[in-house]
Order: structure tokens, then sequence, then C-alpha cells
């Protein structure tokens, strides 16, 4: 079976740093179904050429040591180009006139990859539609939407009722990058392919759950995107929620495509609401000192570029069981983690004071970087009457020292080989949003709780500190050590 993924907005940044690097890694690995044809379309005139030159030097500076010149030659000539205008009927009956073409009239399966700006999704679709180049009755017709899918619940909804129109859900791949993660995918494995952690991952054994995504850099050139956005939109309706997903959801009956996204499906619809007069008890929000100096910020922006939620999910696995999520730009360090915090011990039997109270275990999932598992326990210190001190137990997810590969690769193989299983479905993203929408809009209402400033390398605003203390818990602010 041949096949070929069309890339829309293919001059920029995404197509350059992230699918074409991962397509090539992928072909060097002999892993890429054989042939997989390239096709970039964008308004830029280049001729095919011309885009494969570009495309040779971005590649070799995205990938690193690992470009050399044999592969580059055979991948890139099945690389190709065409222009076109997303607005232009004529433009994609040129398109689907070249990829005839291309494709040499074998049976394949096709990928249109929107890598556009979002504004332009829904019409893209409606012009593949119209073109006809949705029908599979040659080989398979998929489409592949980056993030953000709409921009509140009703976009969304919007959205996928347009792109219904055109292709069916079995055809539409919604990307969220995290999903293609080693570690993120490990969460399932660690869960489900091992007996020790399941009869105490609950309400009986779990105090809270942290899921943290800071990043160490600020909002960059990227200023007009994110001041809109901000971080509920940019980390929490999608990945923050698919890490709290994976690590709430109950075990699928087998693991395929739907059976999981059943699921995860499920926590979502079971997160506890949140009405007007929560929204200062279950939430802080910050933004670092400095932002609205940034590049297409404006001087009064209020937009966060720090966030922590506590929400709960109501079911008889998590019930009572908070889940602190956060995440922030211009952080200490970079890091993702999961931290499963246990319970203390009913009853203290140690310790040299009755009053001494030792950490409770902890179980830190490393998402990355240094991705691993680390087990907090308690130890006798040695030679002591009864002390005790904290012990771990780690697990480094790579020891060959070498990078893990980029998300992408597994997710554009993914598409390419039709398997859904790792994006995100039509309810699943409708489902997100009916839990950040009223958070947004509460936190944009004359009402919203203060906006706390928090200086660069911290690990958010003070007050999120104390927010946490008062609940008688405190973050787990450790950069990554496994
Ligand atoms: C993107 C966000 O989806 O994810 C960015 O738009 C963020 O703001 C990025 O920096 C984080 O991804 P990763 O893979 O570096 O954790």
């Amino acid at each position: 079976m041949s096949h070929t993924m069309v890339i829309f907005g293919a001059s920029g940044d995404l197509t350059s740093r992230k699918l074409i690097p991962a397509l090539y890694r992928q072909f060097q690995r002999g892993r890429l179904p054989n042939p997989t044809r390239i096709v970039g379309s964008a308004r830029s005139p280049f001729t095919s050429e011309q885009w494969r030159t570009q495309l040779a030097e971005s590649t070799a500076k995205y990938v690193k040591g690992e470009f050399d010149n044999a592969s580059w030659t055979a991948f890139s000539q099945n690389i190709f180009y065409q222009p076109l205008d997303i607005g232009s009927d004529e433009d994609f009956r040129k398109l689907g006139a070249f990829l005839t073409e291309v494709e040499q009239s074998q049976t394949t399966d096709r990928v249109y990859y929107l890598s556009t700006m979002p504004q332009l999704y829904a019409a893209a679709i409606a012009q593949l539609g119209k073109a006809g180049l949705n029908v599979d009755t040659d080989g398979n017709r998929r489409v592949v939407i980056e993030k953000p899918f709409g921009t509140d619940s009703a976009t969304a909804k919007q959205l996928n009722e347009s792109i219904h129109q055109s292709f069916r859900e079995d055809q539409i791949y919604r990307i969220d990058h995290y999903l293609g993660k080693e570690t993120v995918q490990n969460m399932l494995v660690l869960r489900f392919g091992n007996t020790i952690f399941e009869p105490i991952w609950n309400r009986n054994y779990i105090d809270h759950v942290q899921i943290t995504v800071a990043e160490e850099v600020k909002v960059g050139r990227r200023g007009d995107y994110y001041d809109k956005a901000g971080i509920l939109r940019d980390m929490f309706q999608n990945h923050i929620l698919q890490l709290m997903m994976l690590t709430a959801m109950e075990a699928p009956v087998r693991f395929t495509g739907e059976m999981v996204r059943n699921e995860k499906v499920k926590v979502l619809q079971a997160v506890r609401p949140y009405k007007g007069s929560d929204f200062a008890e279950f939430g802080v929000r910050g933004q670092y000192t400095g932002y609205s100096d940034e590049q297409g910020i404006p001087d009064e922006s209020q937009t966060e570029t720090f966030a922590a939620l506590k929400l709960y999910i109501d079911n008889w696995r998590w019930k009572g069981v908070p889940f602190y999520l956060r995440s922030g730009k211009a952080m200490s360090c970079r890091t993702t983690q999961i931290v499963i915090q246990f319970r203390e011990p009913p009853h203290m039997l140690f310790g040299e004071h009755k009053s001494y109270r030792p950490e409770a275990n902890r179980l830190v999932v490393q998402i990355q970087p240094a991705e691993g598992i680390q087990l907090d326990f308690q130890s006798k210190v040695p030679d002591s009457d009864m002390k005790m001190r904290l012990s771990n137990l780690d697990f480094r997810f790579d020891t060959s020292g070498k990078e893990l590969p980029d998300a992408y690769q597994r997710l554009l193989l993914d598409v390419l080989n039709g398997d859904p299983g790792l994006f995100a479905r039509s309810d699943e993203v409708e489902q997100a949003w009916r839990i950040i929408d009223p958070i947004m809009s509460a936190w944009k209402s004359p009402a919203a709780p203060t906006l706390f400033n928090y200086e660069p390398g911290m690990w958010g605003p003070e007050e999120g500190v104390e927010w946490m203390t008062a609940q008688g818990r405190s973050w787990f602010d450790v950069c990554p050590v496994i």
C-alpha cells in the first residue's frame, strides 16, 4: 500500500521543526511505510526542488547528529510541493490532480495534515470535501488537526460539526503531542502491566495527586497567540487533562483505541463542575513579572502564565481525592511530573517524638526530562534507635543515554498506519472544554480572583504555595532528580 502525507501550512515552523524531522527519522529506521510521499502545500510559490533544499537545511539542524546525505537523498525523492491558497477552489482541484499524478494511480492511504493557522481548519476541511478529496474508495483518507481545537466548548463543537460534514469521526486525528511521549504511554504500562500498583491506586491509599508541567521558557515570540490563549487553553485543556485521564482512568477491557478512549472520557465526565463562588477556592492564577514587556503583549494584559487548579473526580475510585494540576512559564526548571502522594500510615509507631510525622510514601512519575520513576519510602537509619529517614527506589526509563524519540515520530507513524488510539476523540475534546470553560469565564469576569505576580525562576506565585499549605499539603517542588 502506498501512502501520501499532504501538509497544509507547509512553510510553517511546525513542518520544518517537527513534522519533516520526525518522518525522516522514521525513514532512516526503516519504519515509514514504503513508499510514503510527502506533499507540502502553502501559499508560498516554491517548486518541489526549492522546498526540498530548504528542508534539507532545517532537518539537518533539528535532527542534529542524525542527519546523513545518503538517507536524505533517498527520503527527499518522495518530497513534493504544490502551492495552494485555502480560499481557492481551483487550487484544490489542482492539488487533486497533482496528487493523482505523484501517486501514479497506486491505491494510496492519504493523510491531510492541517498545520495552518487554526482559523483556517474549517475552511480547509470544507475545501477537501468540496473537491472530493475526502472520499476513501481508493485507499483511506484521514485528516490530522493540530491544537488548539477550538477556543472553548462552543467553537470546538462547531468545528467538530463542520469537520463531520466532510469526514467521518474515524477519519479524524486530533493531535495532542503529549500522547506521543514515551513516558506518557508508559503510564498505562505502569498501571496495567503490573499488579502491585493497581490495588493501592485509589482513595483508600492515595491522599492526593499532583500533576505539574513547569517550563523554564517564557512566551518568547509567541506573544500574539499566547496572550489570547493563556495557560488554561495552551496547556490545561489538552496536555494536562490528558495526563490526568491516564492517571485516573479505569483499565480498558482491551488495549484498543476505542476502548482506551472510552475509559479516558469517563474520567472527564466525572470531573466535578465548578460554580461561580468556587473559583477563588479551587484555583490560583499568576503572571510572571515582565510578561507585558514581551513582544505582542499589551501593557495591561491580564493573561495567566501560571495556573494551579484543584479538581475532584466524583467516582468510586477517586471520590474525595484532590487532583492538583499546575503549569507555568518562566518557572524554576523544565519538568513534567505526576506525583502520587499516598496517605500517612494510620498509626505511627516510630520516631523520636510522638509528634514526628515522617513523609508519607510518594510515587513520582517523571514524564520529562530525565524520564523515570521514583518511589519514596521510610527506612530505618542504620545504627540508630528507631529513627527513620526518607529513602527511594529509582527507575530510569532509558539507560542508553540517547534522547528518547520525539513524540511526533510515534504519532505520525500511527496516523499513517491508521491507528487512532493516541489521538483525541470529538467527545474527549468537548468534555475537556466543559471543564475549562467555566474557569476561563470566571477568570475573565470582573469578579475574577487576583492575578498574582511571580518572579521568573520561581515555582509560581507565593500565594500558590500558601494556598497549598492552607490545605495541609505541599507542592513537590523538585527539579528532575532521577
Ligand atoms: C505546546 C504549547 O502545546 O506545548 C507550548 O503550546 C508549550 O506553550 C509546549 O511550550 C510544551 O511541550 P513540551 O513537549 O516541550 O512539554
